[in-house]
């Protein structure tokens, strides 16, 4: 028999929670502040593109299993697991903003059935656990930290099949009960103190962000010194201490998590007497990498970025999303537009965009243009004719900011090839 869960919040990290708790056979109701929000997502039109979701929503609606409503206390007022799945978005100050947590913590306290269990699954700062507790007043309420590991472009993967799943809780029983609800995945269980489960969460962030920046600083290396980053990329990787993944060169990282994150656990270091210069560092990589790419569509273009013309490939801020937020494409064609390019862009995704000329066709966006800016690294530009790009460019010059396409194929059709590393 499955657990009674409310699910407040159905951004990108509720709505997954909830739907695949509802397909692990659990009776979910999720909660949105948004009237509108909650009748498109009970008529199963997700605000969200996330492979797999449509079908697990759908499943879980026809099954009587998810349900949603209007109000955190509608959701949490019969339930034995509250799951607080609001932003915490980025304060001036780079610390998280908990004032979406604080308001949904007291919007259920009073309706709380004794001996329930909230759980915060938002991305929280270290001692947050204590910070809900205080909010609710309530005694006969426990309260568990269960940070999420999902990506954005497989969240439902990543959570029916998690690499582990790590449970906060100064309460034995509380955590005994929030890990059977993942009894049906196999993963790793690891039971800590919250103040651990809440570090684990943004030393996770800050590491992945740290690999990234680290192979596009070795790729600015490798360009220096002749070398191909992919090849330098394989030859360390196969020390297993180290492994291939998550070392892709790029634009840089983006998205809703890894920028935000990096710096609450910078400030979360400074707050607690420690200065975090490594991953200062991290950050200042990540910046330069994007002014790195606006310089190699400048020489592509002849020096002169005013007045060129730039087909942009990709505005998401990696493939498999339609997530715009913290893009580093949209940030470069920012630059580009600023320094009086003109950019016209094409992304499966993507079909308008308030600054930006977006095209409908990937082909249709390079007439005329003096050069093609691969951003984001969606599978179907690896397969478009590049023999019919090159008749539609001003002139045959490539920037690929994710290695995507094939150099060799590039340049034996007559293009200049800019990559990252190589
Ligand atoms: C990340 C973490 O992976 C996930 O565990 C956490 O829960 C949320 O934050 P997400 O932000 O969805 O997930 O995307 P991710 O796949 O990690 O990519 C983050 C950024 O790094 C993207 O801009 C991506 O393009 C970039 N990236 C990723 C690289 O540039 N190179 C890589 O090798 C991998």
């Amino acid at each position: 028999m499955g657990s009674r869960i409310a699910i407040i919040g159905t951004g990108y990290v509720g709505l997954t929670t909830g739907a695949c708790f509802a397909h692990l056979g659990h009776d979910v109701v999720c909660a949105d502040l948004d009237p509108g929000r909650i009748e498109r997502l009970s008529q199963g039109h997700l605000p969200i593109y996330e492979p797999g979701l449509q079908d697990i929503v759908e499943a879980g609606i026809a099954s009587g299993r998810l349900r949603f409503v209007v109000g955190a206390a509608e959701a949490a007022k019969d339930c034995e697991f509250a799951y607080l799945c609001v932003q915490t978005p980025q304060g001036d100050d780079g610390s998280a903003d908990l004032t979406y947590l604080q308001a949904a913590a007291a919007d259920i306290a009073k309706v709380l059935p004794a001996h329930a269990v909230v759980v915060n699954k938002s991305t929280v700062p270290v001692g947050s656990t204590k910070v809900v507790e205080r909010v609710l007043g309530r005694h006969d309420v426990s309260v568990v930290s269960n940070p999420e590991f999902l990506r954005e472009g497989s969240a439902v993967s990543d959570f029916l099949k998690p690499d582990r799943v790590v449970i906060g809780s100064d309460d034995p029983s509380a955590a005994t009960r929030v890990a059977s609800l993942y009894s049906d995945t196999s993963a790793h269980l690891l039971v800590t103190d919250p103040a651990s489960a809440e570090t684990i969460k943004y030393a996770a962030n800050a590491f992945l962000a740290t690999k990234i920046s680290f192979v596009n600083a070795v790729a600015a290396v490798c360009e220096a010194v002749g070398a191909d980053v992919n090849d330098v990329v394989l030859g360390i990787g196969y020390d297993k201490r180290i492994g291939h993944e998550f070392l892709r060169p790029g634009p840089g990282w983006g998205g809703s998590c890894f920028p935000k994150d990096t710096r609450a656990m910078v400030k979360i270091a400074e707050n607690a007497g420690y200065d975090f210069n490594l991953l200062k560092g991290v950050v200042v990589v990540n910046d330069e990498q994007r002014e790195r790419m606006v310089t190699k569509v400048r020489n592509a273009v002849g020096g002169n970025l005013a007045g060129a013309v730039v087909a942009a490939w990709g505005l998401t801020f990696k493939a498999n999303t339609d997530d715009l937020r913290e893009s580093p494409a949209i940030a470069i064609i920012d630059v580009l537009q600023s320094l009086g390019a003109i950019v016209k862009a094409y992304d499966p995704q993507v079909s308008q965009h308030p600054s930006i000329n977006v095209g409908s066709d990937p082909y249709e966006v390079c007439d005329g243009a003096d050069t093609l800016l691969v951003l984001t690294e969606w599978d179907e530009f690896r397969w478009l004719d590049l023999d019919e790009v090159k008749r539609r460019l001003r002139q045959p010059n490539i920037v690929d900011t994710r290695n995507l396409l094939d150099r060799s194929a590039a340049l034996r059709s007559g293009f200049s090839y800019q990559g990252v590393g190589r």
